[in-house]
Parts: C-alpha cells; sequence; structure tokens
C-alpha cells in the first residue's frame, strides 16, 4: 500500500430522472502500489460533462452505461507522481479517463491518454474549450456542418465549451453566428465578449420570433446542443439546403425515460424539407486528436479565442456542480478542482 487515500466518487444507484442523494456517494480507499508497466495520476482538475448523465442510466448507447459499485466516469487533468513505466515520467502532465477521484492507476497502454505541453495554456483548458468539448465544437461544426462564409449559423447552450467554439469558429469562418443562452447576462457575454453577433435568451418567451429577427435570411447550419423547445423552433426557419449536426440534447438528459422523449430525430424528420442531420460523437476524428488540441489551445494562447469557466472546489462538491450544470447553473466550462 502506498501513503495515498483516494477519494472516488461511485455510482451506487442509477437515478431515476433528476440525481437524488445516496446515487453518487464518495468513498475513501487506500491506493495500492503500482505494477511494472503502470503509472500513478494525481488528478488536479475534474470535467464534468453533459454527457455523464446518459452514463448513469442501464440503457446502451455509443458507450457502455457505467457500472454500479463503479467509479463515475470522466476526463481529467493530472500530474504524473509515481511510474513503473519509462513511457510515463514524475511530473508529466496528462488527461486521461481516470473518473471522478483523487488519484488514478493507469497502464502504459491505455488509449486515450495524452501528454499535455501547456506552454502557458491553464491545465483546465485540455478539458474545456481546447479540449473534448472545443474540439466536438470544431469538428461537429466543420465537418458536419460545413459552414460556408456568409451563411448564418446558430448554436444554444451558447456560453458553455462547446457552444463557445461553435460560434467563435463560425465567425472565423465568415459566418454570421448567433447564440441561445438561458438569461441575459448569458446573452450578454456572448456577443459582447464571445463575439457573436446576436444571442437570445431562450428562457425570456418569445423565442420563434427573436430568432426570426436575429437570423434575417434564415438559418443554414443548426448546431444541435439542447433539443426540446429550442429545436422546434429552429425547426421552423432552417433553409433548403441546411445542415444540423446533432451534437446532443441537454434538455432531455434529466428524462426518467429517455427513450420516450422526442428528439431532435423526431423533429426534423418530421419537416417537410428536414436539414441535412447526423449524431456525430467527437471520437471520429480521434485521428486528428493531437492537431486539433494544438490548434485551440494556440487560439487560447493568443488570446483569440475566449472562454469562461466554472470551478467547484473539491471533490465533495462535483455531484452539486454536476446536477447544476444539467440545469444551466454553470456559467462556462463546468470543472471541479481537485489538487495544484
Ligand atoms: N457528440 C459528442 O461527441 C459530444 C461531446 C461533447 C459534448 N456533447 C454535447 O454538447 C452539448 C453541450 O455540451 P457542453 O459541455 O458545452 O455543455 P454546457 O454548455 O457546459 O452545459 C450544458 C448547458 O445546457 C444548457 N441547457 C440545459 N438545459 C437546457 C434546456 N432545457 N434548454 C436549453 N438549454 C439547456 C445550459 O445552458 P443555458 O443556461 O444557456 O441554458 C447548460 O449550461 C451537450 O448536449 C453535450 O452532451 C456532445
Amino acid at each position: 500500500m502506498t501513503q495515498y487515500q483516494n477519494r472516488s466518487i461511485v455510482l451506487s444507484k442509477r437515478p431515476q430522472g433528476e440525481l437524488q442523494d445516496g446515487d453518487l456517494t464518495l468513498e475513501t480507499n487506500p491506493v495500492r502500489e503500482l505494477k511494472d508497466g503502470e503509472f500513478l495520476i494525481q488528478v488536479l482538475w475534474l470535467s464534468l460533462d453533459p454527457y455523464m448523465r446518459p452514463r448513469m442510466n442501464d440503457t446502451e448507447s455509443y458507450v457502455d452505461p457505467v457500472a454500479i459499485g463503479a467509479v463515475m466516469a470522466g476526463e481529467t487533468v493530472g500530474r504524473v507522481i509515481a511510474s513503473k513505466t519509462p513511457k510515463y515520467s514524475v511530473g508529466d502532465i496528462v488527461t486521461s479517463y481516470s473518473g471522478w477521484q483523487e488519484y488514478y492507476i493507469a497502464n502504459e497502454n491505455e488509449a486515450m491518454i495524452y501528454t499535455v505541453q501547456p506552454d502557458g495554456v491553464p491545465l483546465q483548458a485540455f478539458l474545456g474549450v481546447a479540449g473534448m468539448p472545443g474540439r466536438t465544437g470544431y469538428c461537429g461544426l466543420t465537418y458536419v456542418g460545413k459552414p460556408k462564409a456568409g451563411e448564418t449559423v446558430v448554436v444554444a447552450a451558447a456560453s458553455g465549451p462547446v457552444g463557445t467554439v461553435v460560434g467563435q469558429t463560425a465567425k472565423q469562418l465568415g459566418c454570421r453566428a448567433v447564440g441561445i443562452a438561458g438569461g441575459p447576462e448569458k446573452c450578454r457575454y456572448v456577443v459582447e465578449e464571445l463575439g457573436f453577433d446576436d444571442c437570445i435568451d431562450y428562457k425570456q418567451g418569445n423565442l420563434l420570433e427573436n430568432l426570426k429577427s436575429a437570423c434575417p435570411k434564415g438559418i443554414d447550419v443548426y448546431f444541435e446542443n439542447v433539443g426540446g423547445e429550442v429545436t422546434k423552433a429552429v425547426a421552423q426557419l432552417l433553409n433548403k439546403g441546411s445542415r444540423a449536426p446533432i451534437c446532443g440534447y441537454v434538455s432531455a438528459y434529466n428524462s426518467e425515460d429517455i427513450g420516450k422523449v422526442e428528439t431532435p430525430f423526431h423533429i426534423f424528420g418530421a419537416l417537410a424539407e428536414p436539414p441535412e442531420h447526423r449524431f456525430f460523437v467527437v471520437t471520429e476524428w480521434q485521428d486528428q486528436h493531437q492537431e486539433l488540441t494544438k490548434l485551440l489551445a494556440e487560439q487560447v494562447r493568443s488570446g483569440q479565442l475566449k472562454y469562461r469557466e466554472s470551478v467547484a472546489e473539491g471533490l465533495e462538491n462535483a455531484v452539486d456542480a454536476f446536477k447544476g450544470m444539467l440545469k444551466g447553473k454553470n456559467f462556462g466550462k463546468q470543472l471541479v478542482h481537485i489538487a495544484d
């Protein structure tokens, strides 16, 4: 046994609808000794992402559900603090799918572990706009949305890490970028700080009318993050030949039976002229991981790519932060700070 005690958050019960006390529980266990080929990561930052909620259900999707009793899945950035492999050295900074815990024993052959070269970029940005959500926004927009200069791109959850990258990339490509976000403060930020052309507060009412005025030439690319009422309004304004990359639909993630939810596929499928639409997963472009991480990190470093973060302090506050994120209490990328 090593000198370390590991605190982890474990899926104890499958939530029915919104998370309840006792669904996710905190455990403490000693960290065992490393075997040959292993290394020990001390987690510094944990990323909280909407996809984690569907993974708590007992339903098959493109990834397996988290097993009862298992550490909740998630990506982190951490520091190697012990190593029995020449591949990783003490002091290396890595992103890994360690899950919601403070220490993680990784194997040298494990996939999806990447060494980070921060060069002035804050480490946690590699979980946000320069990480998985950033690559999601970039790839979904450019490869599935295929925007052309002069077109109108709409994205909801616009102040979050995916939406932030979608809108700013759309602007770089010469498009009109219109965000949708919850509340006046987020909308102001999306326009004034992120540089979108407009942002509609979907909580204010009159969504369709407001979207119409923000998109006088209709909508060419709708980057789907949320589903529900937002999608229904957008669907009425889609131009002929429009594209809708379906990234996720967070408004349904707390549903008791996600299989019965009206999804964007139902909404678009019912249109006389549906947009070109498909669900995509960021790992489709896993071969571009390093190249895209570099591109986005450079934009962060230069100040070109702006973003915001909501930080919960300590693993003990992760569950509340996660619950809040699904309701929009986060403002920007939701992180948990675990250690320095
Ligand atoms: N396909 C992939 O590979 C992939 C990868 C990463 C992420 N995603 C998806 O991308 C989407 C955005 O992820 P993110 O990490 O950037 O999340 P995020 O924006 O940090 O957090 C989720 C946001 O969704 C908004 N929201 C919640 N309920 C809503 C509702 N009923 N109607 C409208 N908006 C609602 C809230 O923002 P407001 O306060 O503005 O409402 C909330 O802050 C999610 O659907 C996620 O599952 C997909």
